[in-house]
């Protein structure tokens, strides 16, 4: 049974990429080069390689585990990386794994998936809900490991015709965490030059992927602030200084951030989402903490902001005798930078997604406020991030991600592992040297 399965599954791949010879990519013609996509994605839908990224995923479905306490899903893919031969580094950034796959020499790209759940309680009744109450993976990462896992099959399957190395990347606590800075103090993007990462939509439909070159995803922080003034009795005002009016004005104040000092062609937010200060009717507190986000699509912006903040809390709480104290909490909460998609990597991923799904299925995706900290990578290196759909009409609308509602359409895996070895894959031939691969080098 097993041997007989194994010999299917020889015969499977010998039949998918028997046709392309081992490269020697300069002997590829276009036709070939644009068959890499096709080939990977009718191998990634057969049911046997599907299935193994779905159960793979419900696995860590049921077991979500919070920024750098990874350590069991950690577990679960060296344990899938040892089975199919892969080597590894472990750890980078507590629980982190990088994997490698090809020639284990230069050139080397990356691809990306993010392994940590959300402190929420899943509300969805399935066979696989959480099992760990309070925590949920409401944002897709079980399925973006289940899909770079799919995609470490693939090209293991194609290693012999890899034309450099192929960096596998599990990373930690993306939600806020700032998991891939971590990963980058600890080495994780040595040599590599250049990386791709994607995040499930359930805005575009299955088959789909949307993006933008520049900008996608906003730079964002944190801010918390205590604002302290004099408690007392709430029917004798003048003797106390009160901090509840003031923090009131500091959070109007805030707001002309965005609408007197921004450009108005320059997209930025700041949200005061936390007000926590007394607790009885008749008692005005000693002190009020505000805190909340703030978001930008440059450095300039986003410096900005931040200085402005500090300086209209402070000075704001001043003007009604009130103290203030402004932290930007970047220990716990990194700033995340801007994602910005590399315009060379723009041109890259139109071809490539385009073989695969045909270009009417690229949709160009407007920027998003949302952040993410496959920016500290992009920051580094040349990086690409896309969305990957998931929406199928016929099965109804998906709530959005962090809530408690979410659910991920599993139809779009085979895209997903499709797409990270073929990105990775042409871009390691569009790397070799123009001597050698003069024709390959100009068709891509
Ligand atoms: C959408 O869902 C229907 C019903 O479950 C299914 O038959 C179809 O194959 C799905 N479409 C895609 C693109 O996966």
């Amino acid at each position: 049974m097993v041997f007989s399965k194994w010999l299917v599954s020889l015969i499977f791949i010998f039949h998918l990429f028997g046709t392309i010879p081992t490269l020697s990519s300069s002997s590829l013609t276009a036709k070939e080069l644009a068959d890499i996509p096709a080939n990977f994605l009718s191998h990634a839908k057969s049911p046997e390689l599907t299935n193994w990224m779905v159960d793979i995923r419900r696995k860590i479905h049921e077991n979500p585990e919070l920024g750098y306490e990874e350590f069991e899903t950690s577990q679960l893919i060296r344990n899938e990386l040892d089975k199919m031969g892969i080597p590894y580094k472990y750890p980078f950034a507590v629980t982190g794994v990088v994997g490698y796959i090809g020639t284990g020499r230069p050139p080397f790209v990356g691809i990306r998936a993010d392994m940590d759940a959300l402190p929420m309680q899943e509300s969805v009744e399935w066979k696989h809900k959480s099992k760990v109450p309070g925590k949920m993976h409401a944002c897709g990462h079980d399925a973006h490991v289940a899909m770079l896992l799919g995609a470490a099959k693939l090209l293991q399957e194609y290693r012999d015709n890899l034309q450099g190395t192929v960096v596998l990347l599990f990373q930690p606590a993306e939600e806020g965490g700032g998991g891939a800075k971590k990963m980058v103090e600890d080495g994780a993007l040595e040599n590599i030059d250049a990386v791709f990462g994607l995040h499930i939509s359930g805005d575009i439909p299955v088959g789909s992927m949307a993006t933008r070159p520049g900008p996608l995803m906003a730079g964002s922080g944190f801010f918390e602030a205590v604002i302290s003034g004099k408690g007392g009795h709430a029917a004798i005002p003048h003797n106390t200084i009160d901090p509840i009016l003031a923090s009131t004005n500091v959070i109007l104040s805030l707001q002309h951030l965005v609408s007197r000092e921004a450009d108005p062609l320059d997209s930025q937010v700041v949200t005061v989402a936390k007000f926590q200060g007394g607790s009885a009717f008749n008692v005005i507190p000693d002190a009020v903490t505000i805190g909340g986000t703030f978001r930008a699509f440059s450095k300039e912006s986003f410096m900005h902001l931040k200085k402005r903040i500090e300086e209209i809390i402070k000075g704001q709480a001043t003007v009604q005798r009130c103290s203030a104290t402004v932290n930007f909490l970047e220990d716990k909460k990194p700033f995340y930078p801007v994602t910005v998609n590399s315009e060379d990597l723009h041109e890259h991923f139109q071809k490539i997604a385009g073989d695969m799904i045909g270009a009417d299925n690229l949709i160009v995706s407007q920027p998003r406020m949302g952040a993410e900290d496959f920016s500290f990578f992009s920051e580094i290196i040349p990086g690409y991030y896309f969305f990957l759909g998931m929406k199928n009409e016929t099965r109804g609308p998906l709530a959005s991600s962090h809530n408690p509602y979410f659910t991920v359409n599993e139809e779009a895996f085979p895209y997903g592992a499709a797409i990270h070895a073929s990105l990775a894959t042409r871009y390691l031939l569009h790397l070799q040297p123009k001597s050698a691969e003069g024709k390959v080098k100009d068709e891509l």
